[in-house]
C-alpha cells in the first residue's frame, strides 16, 4: 500500500515549546524556507490550519505553493468562515496555480466557544449538517458546466455558475477530521480522506471500521483513506529520544503555565470535541503505549490539537509508522515540537526509511508471487 506524509508549514519560528511572543506573526522568508525544506526532504502534504485568531491558511498556502514544486497544500476549513460557492472558487484556483495541489480540509468545529468567535451559534450537530450540505455543494460547483440554484436546510442561492475547474477537470480531494459519530457520519460518507489524532492500534483500528461502516451505510463502493497524526521525538537513540521527550515536557509544562500558548492557555476547561476527549481517557491508561506512544505531551497540553508523542529512535520511529501502515492508514502526518529542525531529521532518518521498507516489502511479495508463478508452470 503506498504511504503519503503530511506536515505542517510554519510561518514564524516561535514553537510550542520556545514561543517567542514578541516575534513577527507571520515571517514570509521563514514560512517559504519551512515550505522548501518539506518540499526537498520528501514530504507529500502540508496542513495549514484555522483558528480563529491565527494567520490565514488560504494565503500562506498559496504562498507555499507558489515556492514548492511537489508539495500538496491542505486548506483547514471551517464552514463557517468562507460562504461555499466562494470556496469553491478559492480552491479551484489555488488548485490550477499550483497544477493540481490543493486539498481541503473541513473542521466542523469543535468548540462553541470558539466557534463564537466568528459569529457561529450553531449546535455542533448542526455544524454537522451544514459541513454536509457545503461539501455537496463544493462537488456540484467543480463538476456543473451549468448554472444550479441551491435549496438546502443551510445555504440557499440561484443561478451560481462557475467558470474555475479543479486542475483534473473534476474535483479536488475533500478530508474531514474528527472523532465523534456526526464525524464518521459525515467524513465516512462523503470525504476522499478522513483525518484522525494519535491513538493506540487497537483505537485507532475501531475508529476505521466505524468510518468504514459509514461510508459503506451511505452506498460508497470506495473508502476514504485514513490519516492519523503524530507528534514524533526522535533521537540517535532510545535513551537520547527519551531524554528529549522529558524536556520536551518541561518545557511544554512550563509554556502553558506562563499562558504562552494560545490554544493551550491554562484553566481552558474540558475540551467539547470527541477527539480531544478521547486522548485525555487514553492517556489515562497509561503513559506509554503500544510500541512507542507517549500521552503526557496530551495531558500536559488538554489535549488541544494534536499532541500525541511518539518517542525513540528513527528505527522505532520507523516502526511505529509502519505498524499504522498495516493498520490501513494512508496519509502519515508527522510534525514535532522543534518544528522545523524535526522535519528536517524525519526528512532525513524516517520518510526514506519507511519508504524503503515499503518497497522492500512489495519485492518480497512480488518475488514469492514469481516463485509461486514458476512452481505452477513447472
Ligand atoms: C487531522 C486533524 C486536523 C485538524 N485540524 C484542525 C484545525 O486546523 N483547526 C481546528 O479548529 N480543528 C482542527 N481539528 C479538530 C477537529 O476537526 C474538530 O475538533 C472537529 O470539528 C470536531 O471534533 P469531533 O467530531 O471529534 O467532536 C483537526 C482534527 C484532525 C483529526
Amino acid at each position: 500500500m503506498p504511504v503519503e506524509f503530511i506536515s505542517l508549514a510554519f510561518a514564524n519560528a516561535s514553537t510550542e515549546i520556545k514561543p517567542i511572543p514578541s516575534g513577527p506573526t507571520v515571517d514570509p522568508d521563514y514560512l517559504k524556507r519551512y515550505a522548501r525544506n518539506l518540499d526537498d526532504y520528501g514530504f507529500d502534504y502540508t496542513l495549514q490550519p484555522y483558528d480563529s485568531g491565527g494567520a490565514d491558511p488560504w494565503t500562506m498556502g498559496a504562498t507555499i505553493a507558489a515556492v514548492t514544486s511537489n508539495l500538496k497544500v491542505i486548506i483547514a476549513l471551517r464552514p463557517n468562515t468562507v460562504y461555499p460557492t466562494v470556496a469553491a472558487k478559492m480552491l479551484a484556483t489555488l488548485d490550477q496555480l499550483s497544477k493540481g495541489r490543493a486539498v481541503v480540509h473541513f473542521i466542523a468545529g469543535g468548540s462553541d466557544q470558539e466557534q463564537a468567535r466568528e459569529g457561529d451559534f450553531l449546535t455542533k450537530e448542526e455544524r454537522y449538517g451544514r459541513l454536509e450540505e457545503y461539501i455537496k455543494i463544493l462537488r456540484q460547483a467543480w463538476r456543473s458546466t451549468e448554472p444550479f440554484d441551491w435549496d438546502g436546510k443551510y445555504f440557499t442561492f440561484k443561478n451560481f455558475s462557475n467558470r474555475v475547474r479543479p486542475f483534473n477537470g473534476s474535483t479536488i480531494p475533500v478530508s474531514v477530521g474528527g472523532s465523534s459519530d456526526e464525524a464518521y457520519r459525515v467524513g465516512g460518507s462523503l470525504a476522499d480522506i478522513f483525518g484522525l489524532w494519535g491513538e493506540p492500534l487497537k483505537e485507532t483500528k475501531e475508529q476505521i471500521t466505524k468510518i468504514y461502516a459509514a461510508a459503506e451505510k451511505a452506498g460508497r463502493t470506495d473508502r476514504p483513506k485514513i490519516w492519523v497524526t503524530f507528534r514524533p521525538i526522535i533521537a540517535e537513540t532510545e535513551e537520547l529520544a527519551w531524554e528529549k521527550a522529558h524536556r520536551t515536557l518541561e518545557a511544554l509544562t512550563a509554556s502553558r503555565a506562563a499562558g504562552q500558548l494560545p490554544k493551550n492557555p491554562p484553566n481552558a476547561g474540558a475540551p467539547q470535541n470527541v477527539g480531544s476527549q478521547r486522548l485525555l481517557e487514553i492517556a489515562k491508561k497509561g503513559e506509554v503505549q503500544d510500541r512507542a506512544l507517549w500521552y503526557p505531551t496530551v495531558t500536559a497540553t488538554g489535549a488541544r490539537g494534536a499532541s500525541t508523542a511518539m518517542v525513540g529512535s528513527p528505527q522505532t520511529i520507523v516502526d511505529s509508522i509502519l505498524d499504522y501502515v498495516d493498520l490501513g492508514c494512508e496519509l502519515i502526518s508527522i510534525r514535532g515540537y522543534d518544528n522545523l529542525n524535526d522535519a528536517i531529521d524525519y526528512g532525513r532518518y524516517v520518510l526514506p526509511a519507511v519508504r524503503e521498507a515499503l518497497t522492500g516489502r512489495e519485492a518480497e511479495t512480488k518475488q514469492s508471487g514469481d516463485h509461486v508463478v514458476q512452481q505452477v508452470d513447472g
